[in-house]
């Protein structure tokens, strides 16, 4: 499916807005704005928190370490290309030594990803860790009572799962209550779902 000249229009300009954009402290240190890609006719997004060391010197997102975890959770635990998702942070800008966004950050980047979404309207979101899914669902729940759950934002379903960097941390934990076990159970949910969306 191609792309409306407006839409895309508005997309590029976006696109622009956000390589040039200072509207917060982060643009001081920051080597490239990471903006996103993917297919913009994508029926998923997923959203991580912000760029790391690697997406910030090659301005891609989810490129490092966390970046082919996620691959590989998506390819090898869902059969899901990860070329037929859209994948975004909610910051654009790397927070120095990965430290988490601040809120003040986040609300003036939400504007950012916002308008990502209105252009994007996927039928489903995917937010990866606390920060992520709590900006995108105003709650404050911790992600451990929230992953693996259909919420809804603004008429989105969101489906929250465990950072990949949160994977990393506790790679130890096999157990069929931690964190790879649920994940593992996370992604095939979330391959059945946009199987039935194509089916329909
Ligand atoms: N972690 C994130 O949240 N986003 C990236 O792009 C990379 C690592
Ligand atoms: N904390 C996070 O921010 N994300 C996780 O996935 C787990 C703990």
């Amino acid at each position: 499916m191609t792309m409306s000249i407006d839409i895309d229009s508005a997309w590029q300009e976006l696109r622009e807005r956000v390589k040039h954009c200072t509207k917060c402290p982060l643009c001081k240190t920051r080597h490239n704005t990471v903006f996103g890609e993917g297919p913009v006719n994508a029926k998923c997004v997923i959203i991580g928190e912000g760029p790391g060391e690697e997406e910030d010197m090659s301005g891609r997102p989810f490129v490092g370490r966390a970046g082919q975890l996620l691959t590989d959770i998506l390819e090898k635990g869902g059969r899901i290309p990860r070329e037929s998702v859209y994948i975004m942070n909610v910051v654009k800008c790397r927070p120095p030594g990965n430290r988490n966004p601040m809120l003040d950050e986040i609300r003036k980047c939400s504007e950012h990803f916002e308008a990502q979404l209105a252009l994007l309207h996927p039928d489903i979101i995917v937010t990866m860790g606390n920060i992520a899914t709590q900006s995108l669902t105003g709650l404050k729940t911790g992600i451990t009572s929230m992953r693996g759950k259909w919420l809804n934002h603004r008429g989105v379903r969101i489906f929250p799962m465990y950072h990949p960097s949160y994977l990393l941390r506790t790679e130890g934990d096999k157990s069929e209550s931690g964190p790879k076990y649920l994940t593992w159970k996370d992604i095939q949910e979330l391959k059945a779902e946009l199987d039935r969306l194509h089916q329909s």
